[in-house]
């Protein structure tokens, strides 16, 4: 019997479209359009990616079940190109629905799946497995410092009474016919302080934070900078009496634990220390 050659749509092979013009097949597409014999280069075979086996171990809190923290392993099918975050998803979505964390964007905006991974404070949805080494498991943790509520979610109220404390929106009296004006170099001078997300990876991180839960916290004085460095603001005096208090910018170690733990690559400690300089000299340098 012939056999039947079968195509399928849209796959119209070159000899197929030579003989409805009613010629012979070109040797190739784009040899045939220019209307050179140059053949073309046999293309490179595109490698499948391939999928391997990491083991997450999470460590599991349920208030309603357990009098301690557990550590819980899972394995996961995953790809080099995705993220500790769709390790979590496929925990939640394929073996254990009760698996409790939090996230929004999924891209590093939100600030809402800040963890521990591998002891080092990052967003979930920024960490790439292929910057792990899988032949070893994936620890995952709430961060520390902040009340445990279940699983990889904690209590964020704390930070965020530190964070509205120190005052974080534009005080300017008088009302200008249209825009408050700023030169390029003015808005320059707080613009890193202006990327922060709330994620709190670098409060979390903070030794001082650890041991004493009363102290503001990087992220509270990052968004007091964004403010005090603002020529915009009249306010800024407000926020360094506030800052000079015994839990204030004077607790900071300068370990830079926050500055490692930024996703925004912000500056944290820095911005501390100008602070701190901005204190003891009145002077916004
Ligand atoms: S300074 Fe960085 S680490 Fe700290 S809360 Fe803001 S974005 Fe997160
Ligand atoms: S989910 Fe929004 S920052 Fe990660």
């Amino acid at each position: 019997m012939a056999a039947t050659q079968v195509s399928t749509p849209g796959q119209e092979t070159a000899a197929e479209a030579a003989s409805v013009e009613g010629g012979t097949a070109p040797d190739s597409v784009d040899s045939a359009a220019e209307g050179h014999d140059r053949p073309l280069e046999a293309a490179e075979p595109i490698e499948e990616p391939q999928s391997f086996p990491v083991t997450v171990i999470v460590r599991r809190y349920d208030p309603e079940v357990d009098d301690e923290p557990r550590w819980v392993d899972y394995d996961v099918e995953m790809f080099s190109t995705e993220r500790i975050l769709d390790a979590l998803h496929r925990i939640k979505w394929e073996q254990d629905p009760s698996l409790a964390f939090r996230r929004s964007c999924a891209h590093g905006i939100c600030g809402s799946d800040a963890m521990r991974i591998n002891g080092k404070n990052r967003l979930a949805c920024k960490a790439l497995v292929k910057d792990f080494d899988v032949s070893k498991p994936i620890y995952v943790e709430a961060i520390k410092g902040l009340p445990l509520e279940k699983d990889l979610i904690v209590n964020m109220e704390p930070f965020f009474d530190s964070f509205r404390e120190i005052q974080p929106f534009l005080q300017a009296t008088g009302k200008p016919d249209k825009e408050r004006h700023q030169t390029i170099a003015e808005r320059e001078r707080f613009d890193d302080t202006t990327k922060c997300i709330l994620c709190a990876a670098c409060t979390t991180s903070c030794p001082v934070f650890w041991t004493d839960g009363q102290y503001f916290g990087p992220a509270a004085i990052v968004n007091a900078h964004r403010f005090i460095f603002d020529s915009r603001d009249e306010a800024s005096q407000v926020r360094l009496d506030i800052l000079n208090d015994k839990e204030g910018v004077w607790r900071c170690r300068t370990t830079f634990n926050c500055t490692d733990a930024c996703p925004r690559g912000i500056q944290v400690t820095k911005a501390i220390a100008e602070v701190k300089q901005a204190m003891m000299t009145g002077v916004k340098l």
